[in-house]
């Protein structure tokens, strides 16, 4: 069968269910955990390392937090941490907000951001002139405040993937068996869409934030044209050489950047997450899928892991880089952690690899107790794994600085949830067995190049898509599992509960004395996601959630400014099972009120929603609504089709009938002033 007759025989109606078809398949064939339990003979159970260690217990599992957590005074009283009045549910062509609140909209797809850049035309894009365009597709976005009052500041935004069927006027939805509509001129719009935004804003005297079109920070970054330097253990090495660089140090540019982070000392890092679905070879199977037969045998089972080649996008037909048959070693310099220095618009932006290799969703990043820089990353595939990084030296004022060294000295660990209620950060250093050239492993490099093989011998919990995790600075971390339609009933465990997991759940970490670098920590489950009037799906919720406040697919979240969780959807082609759109959640996470959800913000039909991201001591926040229009717009009343540039399910935020939906990024603040929620 060709790749289109496969697309036909599933009866594939979009892009985002093509993609779980083809590329969002488990490539973890570790799922017994058989080699987990030698892992735990060498690594001993948690109540040998406690005696050795010394260590005492201070939590308490599957129970309410036995630390505390900032502000918690208000939990249990009536209306709970969050002082607003609940939206409710829905889903129509335009976002809406709690009463009293404002979301305006700051940055769209195609927005002007340097002095010299282009009016957008919709209708004849180019390359050129969307290097200096706001990119397309919203993620991550961050905030570092120019000045002590905060009325001026530099917005991060992570633009991580286009959607040509909504962008390009008479193109429609590509197949993906032949992308006959694909030029290279409208490859190179969509690279040069792809990346990353810095931007100055600033908020005038009505409180209202606006874009600073001539200031000298403003930049894009892409994988069309910015240089990128290589740091860490796999920096030089020969699986890094192209020909392009055969030194192995320089990569052009980052993409399919999703979530991020921003660290302590207001630089800010871009997660590489779906880097294998830009990779292309000719060489197909009979089913038309890659045919890895004559590949080495070590660089077949590497690129397997990661599900490479995706051919997702039709860069390859254009561009060798992206052909693996052209350029074999291309895929290993993808997947990393990218640290880009916002106030400094002329540097090169730095690929860390000490922090692995893997479909990075996010970067958040806190300090430890001891000093420690710590960064939490999912690895967002179906049972794949949640790492940590923990540097090895400490944040001081010569540390916290762009390309610190704490970005190359530390440790990466990797997660292992036990029946028990313990996490086990196990440590992914080479040498250390299993970890060895006879498992394939020569150097430190290897085991990063090859993060995923390493962390299946050290038996990690394969986990239901790991998304954001978020960490708080009292030691506490929440990692958002978005949901796994995959895993089988002999298949699930304590940690990932339910068969065919279309809503996903919340895992709440407390590490051993409120210690962000501690190597273990207690894990309990904060909620079950989905309708919980529905018995069969297994949801679980305080009882005090409303109908509007329930969810499904958490995916991105942030911690304000007072310690409070607060969580945004992405329910892609699952969104026909709740209905609802995709949208923004007051999540309570103490005292009586623990679990029970409130919706603050709803996306317009389509549309995901991304950030979201605190900034002025909680009375700015900034969300982002993703591909509004496309995912799971068919088969919804009033809806029935896909949408396309010329024919779109909205055309928010414009409603102008000569343009598609635009990505945008929103300013949300409360009437009047003051904090949100608070
Ligand atoms: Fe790009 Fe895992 O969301
Ligand atoms: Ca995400």
């Amino acid at each position: 069968m060709t790749r289109r007759d496969i697309i036909k025989d599933l009866s594939i109606g979009n892009k985002a269910e093509a993609y779980e078809a083809f590329d969002d398949i488990p490539t973890n064939p570790n799922l017994n955990r058989t080699i987990g339990d030698v892992i735990n003979a060498r690594y001993g159970r948690r109540n040998v390392l406690r005696g050795m260690l010394g260590v005492t217990a201070t939590t308490t599992l599957f129970g309410t937090s036995a630390l505390v957590a900032p502000n918690r005074a208000a939990a249990g009283g009536d209306k709970g941490r969050y002082d607003f009045d609940e939206l409710s549910w829905g889903n129509d062509e335009t976002h809406h907000i709690a009463d009293g609140y404002e979301a305006d909209v700051l940055l769209r797809w195609g927005d002007p951001i340097t002095a010299d850049a282009p009016e957008f035309d919709v209708m004849s894009q180019t390359a050129k002139a969307q290097l200096q365009q706001f990119g397309y597709n919203n993620d991550y976005v961050g905030f570092t405040a120019l000045n002590d009052e905060g009325s001026r500041g530099l917005l991060c935004v992570n633009h991580e993937y286009t959607n040509e069927e909504v962008m390009f006027p008479g193109l429609g939805r590509q197949d993906r068996a032949d992308f006959e509509g694909m030029t290279k001129a409208l490859v190179d719009v969509e690279m040069a869409a792809h990346g990353g935004s810095v931007v100055e804003i600033a908020r005038g005297a009505d409180g209202k934030w606006a874009l600073v079109r001539d200031s000298a920070y403003n930049r894009r970054i892409t994988p069309l044209a910015t240089e990128m330097t290589i740091d860490g253990p796999a920096a030089g090495h020969a699986r890094m050489q192209t020909n392009a660089d055969p030194e192995g140090m320089t990569v052009i540019g980052t993409l399919n950047n999703c979530a991020g982070g921003m660290t302590p000392w207001g630089t800010y890092l871009m997660a590489e997450e779906n880097f294998h679905g830009y990779f292309w070879t000719d060489k197909l199977n009979a089913d038309g899928k890659p045919d890895l037969s004559g590949m080495d045998e070590a660089v077949a089972k590497s690129n397997g892991r990661y599900g490479l080649p995706g051919m997702w996008y039709a860069w390859g037909k254009f561009h060798d880089r992206w052909n693996i048959d052209k350029e074999p070693n291309e895929p290993n310099r993808w997947g990393w952690i990218v640290e880009v220095d916002p106030r400094s618009p002329d540097s090169k932006p730095i690929k860390h690899t000490a922090l692995g290799r893997f479909r990075h969703e996010g970067a958040e990043t806190t300090v430890s107790k001891g000093g420690h820089l710590v960064v939490y990353s999912g690895d967002d595939n179906r049972f794949d794994y949640q790492y940590k990084y923990v540097s090895g030296g400490t944040v001081t004022e010569e540390t916290a600085v762009f390309g610190s060294p704490l970005f190359s000295d530390g440790m990466l660990y990797v997660a292992r949830f036990d029946e028990d209620g313990t996490v086990a950060w196990l440590p992914l250093v080479h040498g250390e067995w299993p970890l060895t050239p006879e498992n394939g492993f020569q150097s430190q490099a290897d085991v990063m190049i090859d993060t995923r093989l390493a962390a299946d011998l050290l038996g990690a919990t394969p986990m239901d898509r790991p998304e954001d995790a978020q960490p708080r600075g009292d030691g506490t971390a929440y990692i958002m599992l978005t949901n796994n339609s995959r895993r089988t009933a002999d298949q699930v465990d304590a940690a990932n509960p339910r068969p065919e997991s279309s809503f996903g759940h919340i895992i709440e970490i407390k590490e051993d004395g409120g210690d962000h670098a501690a190597t273990f920590g207690t894990w309990s489950i904060l909620v079950k996601c989905g309708d919980p009037a529905v018995e069969e799906v297994g949801a679980q919720w305080n009882p005090e959630t409303s109908e509007n406040g329930w969810f499904g697919s958490p995916d991105n979240c942030a911690i304000d400014a007072d310690g409070r969780l607060w969580i945004s959807t992405d329910q892609g082609s699952n969104w026909g099972k709740t209905g609802k759109s995709d949208g923004l959640y007051a999540l309570e996470t103490e005292g009586d009120l623990r679990g029970t959800s409130k919706l603050f913000f709803r996306c317009p039909i389509g549309g995901e929603l991304c950030g979201p991201y605190f900034a002025n001591g909680g009375e700015t926040l900034f969300l982002a609504v993703q591909h509004p229009g496309t995912d799971g717009t068919k088969d919804f009343k009033g809806f029935e089709r896909d949408s396309t540039f010329e024919d779109p399910a909205t055309r928010w935020p414009d409603f102008d009938p000569a343009m598609p939906p635009r990505p945008s990024v929103l300013v949300v603040t409360k009437t009047g002033g003051g904090k949100i929620a608070g």
